[in-house]
């Protein structure tokens, strides 16, 4: 196995691995990449779904999909082709889910418990467009002076997913029952990951406000943030082959997709590691086809 860096604070290539058949050695050794890189690519992993799932589930338990659109409740299906097999309107229900994705974000922060890691993978990609970003949250913690990290240290946001979506017009998806589910949740704008101790910023388009700061203040101050923490050199960008596969820490990256010419497909699926501690969403092993 070949783990190859960036030659930014955050991204690795990995390769000269069968993600199928992982040796214990080969197991910690990703494990140490994720947390040293916090996205992994694994270039023409050309993994089945199956093979997608049991090597998600090395991260941890998986999340169910908020998508109605799949078979198997640990897939959320990231696709502008509808189930009739058309190209989807970019002004329709599902084009303006999918536009959401083009600003920076954290999946899952609206959920109390937020994801601890995705993995996203390509099945059918565009000509042009389309890549992913991702932006590195510990070092833009990292790069901010000692007043902004004092001020910024205690400070809790309101993440909501009718905030987010509803700002893009893409809540129309969602029944009255499924939006009840996802009410405004808390999440502290620096965290420290588990793993390493490391400190990152956490906000993204999810982020509403600030708990006890005057809405309209709060939401300034989070867009500043995000808007100064996703900029080169914390920038890591992929450009997407068919049966590629990246993994990202969730909990220190923000990431983003870029548009791409919207008559063509561009078919993604991907599975979501649930965050640590007592989590409705998560599936529990062996109920999963319940
Ligand atoms: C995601 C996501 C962006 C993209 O899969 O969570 O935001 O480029 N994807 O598809
Ligand atoms: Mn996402």
């Amino acid at each position: 196995m070949k783990v190859t860096p960036s030659d930014l604070t955050l991204g690795a290539t990995v390769s000269e691995v069968d993600l199928g058949a992982l040796s214990d050695d080969q197991s910690r050794g990703i494990e140490d990449a994720f947390h040293r890189h916090a996205v992994l690519v694994f270039p023409q992993a050309n993994l089945t779904e199956e093979a997608h799932i049991a090597f998600s589930r090395r991260f941890g338990p998986l999340e169910r999909t908020l998508s109605k659109r799949t078979e198997r409740p640990e897939i959320s299906l990231l696709s502008n082709v509808a189930k009739d097999g058309r190209v989807a309107e970019p002004d329709g229900a599902l084009g303006l889910f999918l536009k959401g994705n083009r600003d920076w974000h954290t999946d899952s922060s609206f959920k109390k418990v937020a994801a601890k890691a995705s993995l996203l993978r390509a099945l059918e990609v565009p000509d042009i467009g389309g890549d992913t970003e991702w932006a590195d949250m510990r070092a833009a913690w990292d790069a901010l002076d000692d007043v902004t990290q004092a001020r910024l240290e205690g400070l809790v946001a309101v993440h909501s997913y009718a905030y987010s979506q509803g700002k893009v017009g893409g809540i129309a998806l969602l029944t009255q029952k499924e939006r009840e589910a996802l009410p405004p949740v808390h999440h502290p704008v620096v965290r420290t990951h588990p793993a390493t101790g490391r400190k990152s910023l956490y906000v993204g388009r999810h982020a509403s406000h600030i708990v006890g700061m005057d809405e309209e203040e709060g939401r300034a101050l989070l867009a500043r943030l995000t808007e100064a923490a996703c900029q080169p050199p914390r920038i890591f960008r992929h450009r997407w082959h068919a049966g590629d596969i990246v993994a990202w820490d969730n909990r220190c990256v923000l990431h983003r997709g870029h548009p791409w010419p919207f008559d063509q497909p561009r078919v993604m699926r991907r599975t979501t590691v649930a965050g640590d501690g007592e989590n409705s969403w998560a599936i529990e092993r062996g109920t999963a086809h319940a």
